[in-house]
């Protein structure tokens, strides 16, 4: 590899499936060193095999608070200095009404998606601010502004990614650091569902019958973009979903007589 001066590297979390996967691949294609984190380091290993030495495998679970504390002593002294962190790493467990859901479920939805991306900005940051320049893009979710039955504590994650987001931005003011929030709806071709439904393919699939989802390429395509504009623009929040996804109405509890 050649010396940072002429690298652009980012760190993308969450990288051994689904959209960081996809997002590592583009960002390669796109000319970045890429470190790309996750627990499951083997496939991270496969990754690097396919997209070559441009790939740096980084075994972090984004809830272990010494490791992500110490990420820019973790990693390489070459790649430390990164240019563009992909908050990506995130869960939703259960689909429970509130008052069934399982607290287990919640806490680790809040240690991943609200405490670990928390974090990784906090660890990242003050190099970014330090030399005037880089770029946060947190994945939020659709469902951090739009609630639906069984979404209670997952939405609210994705919602405080939302808010955390826009007040990076405030603070951030003058630094030159940009900050953006990607708030997909329903996509495809990851482990999301399956994960959510905890290992239940039949639930998971049920979920993308007969629907074109958005996929992970599409998401890629967008945090390339938000990141490829020129250094004067930044994307506060971009909100995508497949053509099929739409809204419906406020339920109505009526009154049997
Ligand atoms: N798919 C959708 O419909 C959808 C819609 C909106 C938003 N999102 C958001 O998009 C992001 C990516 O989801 P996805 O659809 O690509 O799901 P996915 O295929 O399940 O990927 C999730 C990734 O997060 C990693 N991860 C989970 N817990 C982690 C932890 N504690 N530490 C480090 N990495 C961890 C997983 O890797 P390891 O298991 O190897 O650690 C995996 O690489 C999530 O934040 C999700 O909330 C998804």
């Amino acid at each position: 590899m050649t010396q940072k001066t002429n690298l652009r590297i980012a760190l993308v979390t969450g990288a051994s499936s689904g959209f960081g996967r996809a997002i590592c691949t583009r960002l390669i294609a796109d000319g970045y060193v890429v470190i790309a984190a996750a627990r499951r380091i083997d496939r991270l290993q496969q990754l690097q095999d396919e997209l070559g030495s441009n790939l740096y495998p980084l075994e972090l679970d984004v809830r272990d608070l010494d490791s992500v504390a110490r990420i820019k002593e973790i990693i390489p002294e070459h790649l430390s200095d990164i240019d563009l962190l992909i908050n990506n790493a995130g869960l939703a467990l259960g689909i429970d009404p509130a008052q069934k859901a399982s607290l287990n479920d919640w806490l680790t939805m809040i240690e991943t998606n609200v405490i670990g991306l928390t974090c990784m900005t906090h660890a990242i940051l003050p190099g970014m601010v330090k030399k005037q320049s880089g770029h946060i893009i947190n994945i939020g979710s659709i469902a951090g502004k739009y609630p639906y039955p069984g979404g209670n504590v997952y939405g609210a994650t994705k919602a405080y990614v939302a808010q955390f987001s826009l007040n990076l931005r405030a603070d951030l003011a003058g630094t030159c650091v940009r900050v953006s929030d990607v708030q997909p709806g329903l996509c495809g071709g990851t482990e999301f569902s399956a994960v959510r439904f905890h290992g239940d393919s039949e639930k998971a699939n049920a979920l993308y019958a007969n629907v074109e989802p958005i996929l992970p390429a599409d998401i890629a395509e967008t945090v390339a973009w938000v990141a490829a504009l020129p250094k004067h623009v930044n994307i506060n929040t971009i909100e995508l979903m497949p053509t099929a996804q739409s809204f419906s109405a406020l339920q109505i509890t009526r009154n049997i007589k």
